[in-house]
């Protein structure tokens, strides 16, 4: 019979989740719940990521991922991409300096071909900067989609293949994960979204298979320190196996 896999109880760890990824929810319902532009509650909320990149820093979480535009997020009305776009360039331009000197390495997720090529100097400058730092990652999804990754990765192996580099008969999750856009990045451990919502949306499929999972009932421009410790508190609370059996109660 074979003999389960164990793993680490929890319940006396109270180290950081290495990789926290974030689905940052509810910027336009927060503006709208003001009276306000959708456009202040995405203003609001570049302020709340500011605040979240911070106190993850702080609390040496060492890979945090943020999804900032989804692949999907290009079907809403011109204004609001515009919109979106200018502070996506304005955060770029005025917190880079600053996330650079506090030691933040930026990676970028997502599908870079037919971008504006603005937002791709941007980005190719920012993880070119910033590439030795190592205090912690920013990791931004950006015109990301989940299927559309690992629809690249699997069209990358098959190219791998029929040009010869690699036998389709080596292919298995390890050889598909290292083409994915998050190679060389630790799976997350745990996932938060925020507004209420308890779907993931195309966000890290693949990697958040082993996350945990914390739903808050919170918009994205209320989140600060608090709420991240908050739902750092609940990861503790959780009991992860990864397939396995509990070590210490062998169940
Ligand atoms: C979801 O709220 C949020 C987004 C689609 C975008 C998140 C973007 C930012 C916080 C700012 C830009 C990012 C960077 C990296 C500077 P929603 O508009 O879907 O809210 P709703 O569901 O209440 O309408």
């Amino acid at each position: 019979m074979p003999v389960p896999d164990l793993v680490p109880a929890k319940g006396d760890d109270t180290s950081p989740p290495v990789h926290v990824a974030i689905i940052m929810d509810g910027n336009g319902r927060w503006a709208a719940a003001r009276g306000l532009p959708r456009a202040e509650g995405h203003r609001r909320g570049v302020e709340a990521l500011r605040k979240t990149v911070r106190a993850s820093s702080d609390l040496g979480i060492q890979y945090l991922t943020i999804f900032s535009f989804s692949a999907e997020n290009w079907t809403r009305p011109a204004q609001e991409i515009n919109d979106l776009m200018t502070l996506v360039k304005r955060f770029v331009r005025d917190d880079l300096a600053d996330l650079h000197k506090s030691g933040v390495r930026i990676r970028i997720i997502g599908d870079r071909t037919g971008l504006d090529s603005e937002i791709t100097g941007l980005i190719a400058h920012a993880e070119m900067l910033t590439r030795e730092n190592r205090k912690c990652t920013l990791c931004v999804a950006f015109n990301y989609g989940s299927r559309q990754e690992i629809a690249r990765a699997a069209r990358k192996l098959a190219e791998d293949s029929v040009s010869g580099n690699i036998d389709p008969s080596q292919i298995d999750a390890e050889l598909l994960e290292a083409q994915l856009d998050t190679a060389g990045i630790p799976d997350p451990d745990l996932v938060i979204r925020t507004s209420g919502e308890q779907r993931l949306s195309n966000f890290l499929l693949w990697q958040a298979a082993y996350a945990e999972f914390v739903f808050m009932p919170i918009y994205w421009p209320d989140f600060d320190r608090a709420a991240l410790e908050e739902a750092i508190e609940e990861f503790h609370r959780r009991e992860r196996r990864f397939g396995g059996v509990n070590a210490r109660a062998g169940n």
